[in-house]
């Protein structure tokens, strides 16, 4: 009988396959800062040399599920993976269309996938993809050997809980969508940290069924920035002494979407090439979960992930929650 110890042993050793990524973004179209420059005292100029944000997606009719439902199918297609082999489906949101059921499980109706697939919703926040293809991994080596693939979401509409009279938040976020398809594999190595930092509640947070008022984001944005310019650079740390490299081994890092000074300081206290960091949060903004697979997609489309590449996600989020994950693509 195989020890503890043995499987222990043997975790590491079971790497992940990202077959492919998908995406989906509200139909409404891109909104500028200009946009926003009516609803608040705001200006493109200060939104820009504070963030680099330049404009963001916003849902008008479009609910989660359906931007969830869209960037699946197309993993999926891109994959090559059909809904009765998927044997697990992770969406990480804090944004659900409602308290329950979740969007996992809306989904499975609307993909046709399997009964006997593992379904729900899990809120890490903004690392909530990471955490999402961490628990995947663990789940899938119990999946039926005919469901071999994980099927994980990031997908949230924060336009539903923003304060459009709060311009230290609403200049900040868009929605959108974004989904991978995954299968261990003993060819692609993969090492994941993970943790939270639970320093105080109220730095970053969105009102829920004890407040007086649900589904409001409230932000101490500076609080979060020292946050995230700490915890990116310790994670990425961790996890290169995990995987024995160095960053300089790396072909890509792709930080979770918040602000481009975030990312900018990150690279200067790492000493790292700044191509080596991958952004796209001038055209959406933060999109919390979906924020690293809709990063992965844009690369995946603009050609600039090759298989075998080394690839550190690292993204941190209300809670505090934070995570890194080595993928070979
Ligand atoms: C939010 C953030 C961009 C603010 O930038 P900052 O340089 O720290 O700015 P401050 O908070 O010091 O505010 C400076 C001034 O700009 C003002 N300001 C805030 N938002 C503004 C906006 N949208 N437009 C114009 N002025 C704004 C503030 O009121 C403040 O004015 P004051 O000096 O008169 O009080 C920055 O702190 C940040 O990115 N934090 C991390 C946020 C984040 O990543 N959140 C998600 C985590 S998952």
């Amino acid at each position: 009988m195989i020890t503890l110890e043995a499987m222990r042993a043997a975790w590491p050793q079971i790497g992940l396959r990202m077959l492919a990524v998908g995406h989906a973004l509200p139909a409404a179209g891109p909104v500028p800062n200009s946009y926003l420059e009516k609803l608040v005292d705001t200006s493109d100029e200060w939104i820009v040399s504070r963030t680099g944000i330049k404009e963001r997606y916003f849902c008008a009719e479009q609910q989660n599920v359906e931007l969830a439902e869209a960037a699946a199918k197309e993993a999926m297609a891109r994959a090559g993976v059909e809904a009765g082999q998927i044997g697990v489906c992770l969406v990480a949101t804090f944004t659900p269309d409602r308290q329950s059921p979740s969007v996992a499980c809306c989904l499975q109706q609307r993909l046709g996938l399997p009964e006997d697939a593992v379904m729900f919703d899990m809120n890490a926040a903004c690392a909530g993809f990471l955490y999402g293809v961490q628990t995947a991994r663990q789940i899938l080596l119990a999946a039926p050997a005919e469901r071999p693939y994980a099927l994980v979401l990031g997908s949230e509409t924060p336009s539903r809980v923003l304060d459009f009279t709060d311009r230290n938040t609403c200049v900040l976020f868009g929605d959108g969508a974004a989904a991978a398809v995954l299968e261990l594999s003993a060819e692609n190595p993969y090492y994941a940290v993970c943790g939270s930092r639970t320093d105080n509640e109220q730095m970053l947070f969105c009102t829920g069924l004890a407040d007086d008022k649900p589904g409001v984001v409230h932000m101490q944005g500076q609080e979060v920035f020292r946050f995230a310019v700490d915890i990116i650079p310790h994670s990425i740390e961790q996890l290169l002494t995990k995987c024995g490299l160095q960053l300089a081994d790396i072909d890509h890092v792709v930080c979770h979407q918040a602000n481009n000074r975030i990312i900018s300081h990150v690279v200067k206290k790492m000493h790292a090439r700044p191509e080596q960091f991958f952004i796209n949060l001038q055209h959406y903004g933060n999109t919390s979960s979906a924020s690293i697979p809709l990063a992965l997609n844009d690369m995946w489309e603009q050609g600039l992930l090759q298989r075998g590449q080394k690839v550190i996600c690292v993204g941190f989020g209300a809670g505090f929650t934070w995570g890194a994950c080595l993928l070979t693509w």
